[in-house]
């Protein structure tokens, strides 16, 4: 029974290579194709639109009342932490520490994950997917004794008596009292602010816009990134290696949203993961030690790496994924050794670092 569950994962794993390769290309001609249709003097985001739940969409008020919270400590027991103690925006929404710490100094156990074009994943939130979306995510941090150590009943008294929010609050959801006020609200406003947080001015972007051009060495890690040496009819092209980086980190935010086994953890069976991940959210033992794909946008401002923070620099990632990791049974058949020289694994980086956007980070840290 379970190698005929490998095997149909096997069979599953080659389709979604082969959709997910069809897939990326085809959103690349639609970015394309939508930049020639629009021909306006202010760039608008290259994406499909967010989608904005029905009972929170996004207005003004909502935003600047989510983005106010973000930042302040109010929302901790002791206020001391706020959201952005470990999402700073000059750091693209990151800490810059291995695990988050929190309230008291207590050390968590994940890597603080970049907010940068938060709005567009409409799957799952967290590192394992266990929140369904940020409305539900929002709640988890001030009531996590690791993070904010914060009890709601009290929170939300602050919050009534307090001289901005309680009037903002009952404005921006239509509330007839401060009593009507409630953990959800909260929730509501901080995931509008997180909406709007939307990057497309990387150096990525203005090359697909035609504003500007890849150096000679970000084309050829786009390409390498890219995989195209499967496609192109270009001698040049077509004798660079493959890194396979593109199945799971498709543009335009770079990742599909999925869950993998990276091979970050060498594990003989599959209960000795450090961290099982998606596994104690789903139960299914074949989805331990499996996280969700995270998005590369501002890749560059976001050390140190992974889960858990183990790769300081963009260089060691690469080596990682060269080597083809470590041996899990279900380590994603697409990690696997790559044979980059060292010209190659430069070149990787240097494309990664087109997506770093210097505009969308300094928006925020010049407003703070
Ligand atoms: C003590 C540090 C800390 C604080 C405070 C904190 N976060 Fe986080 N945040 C993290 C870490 C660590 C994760 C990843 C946790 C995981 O995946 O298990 C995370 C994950 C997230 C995610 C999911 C991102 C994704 O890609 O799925 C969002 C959204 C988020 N935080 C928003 C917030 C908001 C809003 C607040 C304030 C209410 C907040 N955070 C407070 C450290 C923190
Ligand atoms: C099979 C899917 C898959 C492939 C192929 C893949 N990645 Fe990843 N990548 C992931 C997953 C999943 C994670 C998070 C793993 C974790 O933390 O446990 C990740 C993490 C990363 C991170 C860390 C980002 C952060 O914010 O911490 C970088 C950078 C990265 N990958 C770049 C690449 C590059 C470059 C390639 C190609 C050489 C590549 N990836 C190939 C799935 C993949």
């Amino acid at each position: 029974m379970y190698n005929s569950l490998i095997f149909s994962e096997f069979v599953f794993l080659q389709i979604h290579v082969f959709i997910n390769t069809c897939i990326y290309k085809f959103i690349i001609l639609l970015i394309l194709a939508s930049f020639t249709l629009a021909c306006s003097n202010t760039p608008t985001p290259p994406y499909a639109a967010i989608l904005y739940p029905d009972d929170n969409p996004s207005t003004e008020q909502g935003v600047e009342l989510g983005s106010r919270l973000f930042s302040d400590p109010i929302l901790s027991a002791d206020s001391t932490i706020s959201c952005q103690s470990c999402h700073l925006p000059e750091l693209a929404f990151t800490d810059g520490k291995t695990l988050s710490v929190g309230i008291n100094g207590r050390i968590g156990r994940r890597n603080s994950p970049s907010l940068t074009n938060i709005g567009y994943l409409f799957r799952t939130m967290f590192w394992d997917g266990r929140a369904d979306n940020l409305e539900a995510q929002a709640l988890h941090p001030v009531a996590d004794p690791n993070e904010m150590g914060g009890d709601w009943p009290t929170i939300i008294t602050r919050l009534r008596h307090h001289d901005y929010y309680g009037e903002a609050l009952k404005d921006a959801f239509g509330l007839s009292s401060l009593r009507e006020i409630n953990p959800d609200h909260v929730g509501k406003a901080l995931a509008q602010f997180q909406r709007s947080l939307i990057s497309f001015n990387s150096k990525y972007d203005l090359v697909l816009r035609g504003e500007a051009v890849f150096t000679d060495s970000e084309a050829r890690g786009f390409n390498i990134f890219m995989d195209e040496a499967d496609f192109s009819e270009d001698p040049e092209i077509k004798a660079l290696p493959v890194s396979e980086c593109a199945h799971c980190h498709i543009p335009p935010h770079f990742t599909n949203q999925q869950f993998f086994n990276n091979g970050l953890d060498e594990a003989p069976n599959l209960t000795e993961f450090p961290d099982l991940g998606r596994g104690t959210v789903t139960g299914n033992l074949y989805h331990n030690g499996l996280f969700r794909t995270p998005g590369l946008r501002n890749v560059e401002l976001t050390a140190p790496y992974m889960h858990d923070g183990r790769f300081e620099t963009l260089e060691e990632v690469v080596d990682h994924y060269n080597k083809g990791g470590h041996y899990a049974e279900n380590r994603s058949a697409n990690v696997r050794p790559l044979g980059l020289s060292d010209r190659d694994k430069t070149d990787l980086v240097t494309f990664l670092r087109t997506l770093t956007d210097t505009v969308f980070v300094n928006q925020y840290t010049s407003a703070k």
